[in-house]
């Protein structure tokens, strides 16, 4: 069926007739009468040239060619000639030629295949476990549109992994090897293995936040009785010594963090308590603890009494502050109003010399079990997303809740944080289409047209895919922390400033119309170019 293999030919057939069978790697149509295949089979590729000019069925064929799916196996027969000089391609075995083609026949047609293995681009790495491979790694950059902080930059780099077969616990371990080795080599410190595991409802319950920073307490505590209803958390945070430490001025940021909280309807009422010998002041005022001393018709003693224990509960003393917060028990924000009034209080601890946190602690945590889904909105009929990404497995014991109560299913994804920073997040992935499916479907009711942009992955999940995990370290935050430093535009080195300007390159900048014509870009409306 064929005189030589796609590898054969060299410039020792120019003129020669050959006749080749293989796989149609790609086909460029240049312009209605010039088409190029790319062809392969197991000994190497070869470009043929289809042209009209020179190919009898041309005008039949080219549509039948167009439409080919990559993969498809043709018979062709045609005439090897030299390349142009500029168009010889030096680092291919077959470079030199090409085959003009005057005779074209499909021999078996490929079914479309989930992703194409010839694009050489940013590819889902799940699509990589569909594909068989067991392990994957990069060094990846990263391009995101979010907003800058100290600790984010609109191009950055992970080191990005995938594996086949395994557990969440396969590869937190390889990470904490990973960690433990980076440590023992940069900072001659040994850590230890394996790191503390929290559940995300034990952070935020805590420490107000799911990259809680544990070198310190300042715990959090739950204070039921105090909540409005069952559809409301009521919680407390007790700063020991705070009333005598801070000044007024000294609050005023705190109570910044509470105005914005309840303007962003993170908290509902949150305020600050002085607790003294004989109570706590702000009582007067609406708080929590007013509402709930008034709750029955009680005596100013019967008052005092009361308010005396729940202070106690709170392990509240004479000279502690108090900071007493009700929120929504539908929406559980990453950092809750109390979550950040703690990081500020040891900020503020530190500095007035009550509290000292070692610079050689590292507190390394995985967070889990974090909620599959939230609610975009504070009620219970409020619609669900995807709390990190639709692909993560719900955790096995919670796969039931997944069909009939999605918002209680927790997920099978792990943020690695050190000292309150999050260093990492993965987790294990859905790989059973029909799940997948019914995510996007029925729980995040997405609409037909996002559905289809995921068709590529829930084919490749149907074309046995292997139960499959990975995670992303912040390449650029693991260095800013391993050198002190305090932003990651001290590690990278051209940082984008705060509004993402790139300053060294002037970008972004105007553009000329020489430049727009060269992308074939045109302006049609506006003043400017940019
Ligand atoms: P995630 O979005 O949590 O997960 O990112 C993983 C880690 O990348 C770093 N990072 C950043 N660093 C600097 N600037 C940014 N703008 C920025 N955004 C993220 C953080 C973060 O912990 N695809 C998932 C991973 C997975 O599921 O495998 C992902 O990217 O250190």
């Amino acid at each position: 069926m064929r005189t030589h293999t796609c590898g054969d030919l060299n410039s020792d057939h120019v003129d020669q007739q050959v006749q080749l069978c293989g796989w149609v790697k790609n086909i460029r149509v240049l312009s209605k009468t010039l088409l190029f295949v790319q062809l392969r089979d197991a000994y190497g590729s070869v470009q043929l040239l289809a042209e009209k000019s020179r190919f009898p069925q041309f005008a039949e064929d080219k549509r039948t060619l167009e439409l080919l799916n990559p993969d498809t196996l043709v018979s062709v027969h045609g005439t090897v000639i030299m390349r142009p000089d500029s168009m010889v391609n030096s680092a291919e075995k077959t470079g030199e030629i090409e085959l003009i083609v005057d005779k074209i026949k499909v021999l078996n047609h490929a079914e479309p295949l989930p992703f194409s293995p010839y694009i050489k681009s940013q590819l889902f790495k799940q699509m990589l476990m569909a594909a068989g491979f067991d392990r994957y790694y990069q060094i990846a950059r990263c391009f995101r549109d979010e907003d800058l902080r100290a600790d984010r930059q609109p191009e950055f780099t992970q080191v990005d992994l995938e594996m086949a077969f395994v557990t969440k616990e396969d590869i937190q371990g390889v990470v904490e090897r990973l960690i433990q080795r980076v440590w023992r080599t940069v900072k001659q410190v040994d850590i230890p293995i394996p790191f503390a595991r929290l559940s995300f409802s034990e952070a935020t319950r805590k420490y107000g936040s799911d990259k809680p920073d544990t070198r310190f307490g300042l715990e959090i505590a739950q204070m039921p009785d105090l909540a409005a209803d069952e559809h409301t958390i009521a919680e407390a945070l007790v700063i020991p010594g705070g009333a005598d430490l801070f000044s007024t001025k000294d609050l005023a940021p705190f109570t910044g963090i509470i105005g914005i909280s309840q303007k962003n309807n993170e908290s509902r009422l949150t305020t600050i308590h002085k607790v003294g010998e004989q109570g706590a002041t702000g009582l007067s005022k609406a708080s929590l603890l007013s509402r709930w001393l008034s709750r029955e018709d009680l005596d100013m003693e019967q008052r005092q009494t009361q308010l005396v224990s729940l202070l106690d509960s709170m392990s509240a003393k004479s000279g502690d502050l108090l900071f007493v917060s009700e929120r929504s028990a539908y929406v559980t924000p990453a950092n809750t109003t109390l979550g950040r009034i703690r990081s500020l209080a040891a900020k503020a601890l530190q500095d007035k010399g009550a509290l000292s946190i070692p610079s050689d602690s590292y507190n390394f945590l995985w967070v889990e079990e974090f909620p599959l889904f939230t609610r975009e909105c504070d009620d219970m009929q409020g619609r669900l997303s995807a709390t990190h990404h639709p692909f993560t497995a719900p955790v096995e014991s919670d796969l039931a809740l997944l069909y009939t109560d999605p918002a209680k299913a927790r997920g099978e994804h792990y943020d690695i944080v050190l000292n309150g920073v999050e260093l990492g997040g993965g987790s294990i992935r859905v790989h059973d289409p029909k799940m997948q499916s019914y995510i996007f479907k029925g729980i995040l009711k997405l609409s037909p047209r996002v559905q289809d942009s995921f068709s590529h992955l829930l084919t490749a999940l149907g074309h046995g895919c292997p139960p499959h995990g990975g995670i992303a370290l912040g390449l650029d935050r693991l260095v800013a922390i391993l050198t002190d430093s305090a932003s990651l535009r001290d590690v990278i080195a051209f940082p984008k400033s705060a509004n993402g300007r790139d300053l060294f390159m002037r970008a972004p900048a105007q553009v000329t119309k020489e430049q727009l014509a060269e992308y074939g870009v045109g302006v049609i409306s506006g003043q400017s170019q940019s």
